[in-house]
């Protein structure tokens, strides 16, 4: 039995995030926190979709995908779980249409350390290393920039307005800087950062609102979109800071001038609160992590919002505070990972 085995690493953005959804240049990295996608063969026809291990809410999903001719599809588990898998189901859509795919029953798991809605690239990942996963069962001939154009794709499907920053770095890994929309890869010093999760719901919060919150990025994009219309001169301004801004950071990293660097994701996170991205519960977290020593701290990715529970993630460059930063945003309710900046990108196994 062929079985493919594609595995994808997470993102997080340094610097740059919704600004870069304007053409404004962004810094992000892989880290060290994989997604991996096993293709497999099933006996019965279609496809059966199985995500284990997403390290959020508890939540576990076990969906039955049954394609019934070409057009109609059953979907056995239930409203809040498609709308919760929205990515899976959309990339085999768009495969189907796309490539020479489908006729034998498939077999997918999907098996993530990429804690979801956390600002940490888990639906890019899912789309790329599903991608790379299919294509290669299906022997589509395929390269990694095939892949990540794909996923670029199924992405924008989903979510409108995304950026090509994710899936760039599901797909390449490393670091890359996005600039006028295009992608370049950087060779960057390996980078010792904590990732502080918000990952829990209120429990005031309405529990059917947890499907929503898989759509979160798109919600925020969305809100950032009116707002810029709404204030369209101080937000030219606002934008044109933080491409600056990241244009500093890059040649601090690349002198590897740390104070430097923290003082500028401070400078960033400052911004993200002018344009409506940090809910209460982050920057609760990023003020703890400066108070207690970090060199900066900021959200990252899309951010949060309060009326979606604050749920989000925040980047500490903690300098020698390590461990007391980590106490700091664990007594906050976050939960505090070590992670390493450019890990490897997307690599494809096969097991026969
Ligand atoms: O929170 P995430 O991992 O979905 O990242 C979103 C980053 C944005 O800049 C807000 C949107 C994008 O497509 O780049």
């Amino acid at each position: 039995m062929k079985i493919i085995r594609a595995s994808v690493p997470a993102k997080a953005i340094l610097f740059g995030e919704h600004f870069v959804v304007y053409g404004k240049r962004a810094l992000a990295t892989a880290i060290n926190r994989r997604l991996e996608v096993v293709v497999s063969s099933r006996e019965k026809s279609g496809y059966h979709v199985k995500i284990a291990n997403i390290p959020t809410f508890g939540l576990q999903l076990n969906l039955e995908h049954e394609k019934v001719g070409r057009e109609a599809y059953l979907y056995k588990d239930y409203d809040n779980a498609s709308k919760a898998i929205a990515y899976v189901k959309k990339t085999i859509d768009y495969l189907e249409e796309n490539y020479e795919i489908g006729g034998k029953g498939v077999e997918l798991e999907i098996n993530s350390e990429i804690p979801l809605s956390a600002g940490l690239g888990s639906s890019a990942a899912t789309c790329v290393a599903t991608i790379a996963a299919l294509k290669e069962y299906f022997d589509v001939a395929t390269d990694l920039e095939g892949i990540r154009k794909d996923a670029h794709s199924v992405e924008k499907a989903v979510q409108g307005n995304a950026s090509p920053v994710d899936t760039a770095i599901s797909t390449y890994g490393g670091y890359v800087l996005v600039e006028d929309a295009e992608v370049k890869r950087l060779p960057l010093a390996e980078l010792d950062l904590i990732v502080g999760t918000i990952g829990s719901i209120p429990l005031s919060m309405d529990i059917t609102k947890t499907a929503e919150i898989s759509l979160k990025t798109k919600t925020i994009v969305e809100a950032v979109k009116a707002r810029r219309e709404s204030f369209s001169s101080i937000f030219g301004h606002i934008f044109d800071a933080a491409d600056e801004l990241t244009a500093q950071a890059l040649i601090a990293l690349e002198r590897k001038d740390f104070a430097t660097l923290g003082a500028l994701m401070n400078v960033n996170h400052g911004l993200l609160d002018a344009i409506g991205v940090v809910p209460r519960r982050l920057s609760e977290l990023v003020k703890r992590s400066q108070e207690s020593g970090a060199l900066g701290a900021k959200v990252t990715g899309a951010g949060g919002l309060d009326a979606m529970g604050g749920v989000g993630s925040v980047l500490v460059l903690p300098g020698e505070q390590k461990d007391r930063i980590k106490v700091a945003l664990e007594m906050a309710g976050a939960l505090a990972l070590d992670v390493k900046t450019g890990e490897t990108g997307l690599k494809v196994e096969q097991f026969v």
